[in-house]
């Protein structure tokens, strides 16, 4: 993997500007294990300046995004992160034990564990929040624009996953973060420079889940 550009050498205006969509969309995945080192504040505005672009209903872009780079704010966060997180794993901590645990499920439970564990050393903890309705969060809202952040991740060489365990302590983190209840936070992305190359993620086969006209039973769906 490369080491990351040095501080002061990243050209905003031009780095992923030439990565083309559909090869920049099927090899984004989720990246877990990051550097330490920090990331522009710059880039971290443009990728989300990507997430603006994003449809919204009514062209009413509800989103802010709260970017926390300080180390004690990012320390708070990933102290509470890791607390919810090895609960809500253990579970699968304790069915990875079995020499039959699936290859692939093996790999993203080890990339969830380390993320939970060194989310304090993750340079950028990306807060995407929006707006409620009738008192309730809308996080349908946000899905476009949330996935526009992590591909042009992708695009500008940053590593980046979605993640919604905070959740749990959302109202905490809400009130830490300066967050009204009207505007609630619906994911935390960290994002920092990748330890780990983009990798073609695994799918099931398009051909199994496309159907024109009426869906057909094809097998067991997972
Ligand atoms: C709604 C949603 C919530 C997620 N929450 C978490 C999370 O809390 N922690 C985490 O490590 N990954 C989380 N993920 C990331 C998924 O685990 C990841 O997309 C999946 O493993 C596929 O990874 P890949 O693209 O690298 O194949 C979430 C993904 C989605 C879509």
């Amino acid at each position: 993997m490369k080491a990351p550009p040095p501080p002061g050498t990243v050209d905003v205006a031009s780095i992923g500007e030439d990565v083309r969509l559909l090869e920049g969309l099927r090899t984004s995945c989720a990246i877990r294990r990051l550097r330490p080192d920090p990331v522009p504040r710059e880039l971290v505005r443009k990728v989300c300046e990507a997430g603006t672009f994003a449809p919204s209903g009514g062209n009413r872009q509800p989103w802010s995004f709260v970017a926390v780079t300080d180390r004690e704010r990012r320390a708070w966060i990933a102290e509470r992160y890791r607390r919810v997180f090895s609960e809500y794993i253990a579970p699968a901590v304790r069915a990875a034990e079995s020499p039959d645990y699936p290859a692939e499920k093996r790999k993203v439970l080890s990339g969830a564990v380390h993320l939970s564990e060194t989310l304090h050393e993750v340079p950028v903890h990306l807060f995407v929040a929006g707006h409620t309705r009738r008192g309730l969060p809308q996080p349908q809202a946000l899905f476009p624009a949330i996935q526009n952040v992590l591909l042009a991740c992708r695009a500008v060489g940053l590593g980046a996953s979605l993640t919604t365990i905070h959740l749990t302590f959302r109202e905490e983190v809400d009130a830490f973060l300066g967050l009204p209840p009207d505007r609630p936070s619906i994911a935390l992305l960290p994002i920092g420079w990748p330890r780990v190359a983009y990798r073609r993620p695994v799918r099931r086969s398009i051909d199994e889940c496309l159907f024109f006209d009426r869906w057909e039973e094809r097998g067991t769906p997972r």
